[in-house]
């Protein structure tokens, strides 16, 4: 076995719309419904915690009808010839359901919950206290053993991206780095890519523009699913 290129990729929304759930900052997105500021916020979880449950009750809901498409099964077949990382904006589970076998969710994950004591960096993202609740609907009054509310285990806005340090450790490393489905407007996770090193090629898959300015930069402008396979015939000719 020779050496295996590293591909770092981040995902966005985008990625799961064929699947046919919402992006978040396009026409009819989730944002034009909600703003982000009553149900996904620290403010939020403080001045309303059963919105935000039944926000992320019904993201679960609409997240238990819908399949993985062609892209996510695409980016888990590159780990056949590729050492693949996914480093996922999503909170949707459809890049494992696909077979990808590494995934880190930077904003955490929407069938996962976690007392609501958990929110310092070093508590957030701690295996113990990290529970899997699938699809079920959480409410307020359902408690974790040591008494205290479960929230959904999602980085709200307001708070820190505790996976943030092992994201830059894997996009340093990258020998390709793909960007699909992201507008790139939330950071820390938009400025990612700029850690790959200096000749590190640079692939986005977007229909639509994006800002991110770099000579590295190829823009496939195609929908996640078309635009994976283009990208997967690029690396056929590397
Ligand atoms: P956005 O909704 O901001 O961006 C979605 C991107 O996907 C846009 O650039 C679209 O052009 C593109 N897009 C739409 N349909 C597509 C398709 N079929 N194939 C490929 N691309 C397509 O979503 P994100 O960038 O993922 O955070 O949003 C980042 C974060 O903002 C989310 O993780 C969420 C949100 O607030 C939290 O909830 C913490």
């Amino acid at each position: 076995m020779g050496y295996k290129k590293r591909i770092a990729v981040l995902s966005g929304a985008g990625v799961s719309a064929e699947s046919g759930l919402s992006t978040y900052r396009d026409n009819g997105g989730l944002w034009d419904k909600y703003d982000p500021m009553d149900v996904a916020s620290d403010v939020a979880w403080k001045q309303n915690p059963g919105l935000v449950l039944e926000f992320y009750n019904r993201q679960r809901e609409k997240l238990k009808a819908v399949r993985p498409n062609e892209a996510h099964r695409l980016l888990a077949s590159l780990e056949d010839k590729y050492n693949v990382d996914i480093i996922t904006q999503n909170v949707d589970n459809l890049h494992e359901r696909a077979g990808s076998t590494r995934v880190l969710h930077l904003h955490g994950e929407v069938t996962k919950i976690r007392p609501e004591n958990t929110c310092n960096e070093a508590d957030a993202f701690s295996e113990q206290y990290v529970v899997d609740c699938g699809y079920e609907r959480v409410v307020l009054g359902d408690l974790a053993p040591n008494g205290a509310q479960y929230r959904p285990h999602i980085v709200f806005f307001g708070e820190p991206v505790p996976k943030i340090e092992k994201a830059i450790d894997i996009f340093s490393a990258a020998d390709i780095v793909l960007i699909v489905g992201t507008s790139l407007s939330v950071y820390p996770a938009a400025g990612l890519y700029r850690y790959a090193s200096g000749r590190t090629p640079v692939y986005i898959i977007d229909p639509a523009d994006v800002p991110a300015r770099d000579p590295r930069i190829v823009h496939i402008r195609k929908k996640a699913t078309e635009g994976m396979l283009e990208f997967c015939k690029m690396l056929e000719e590397e």
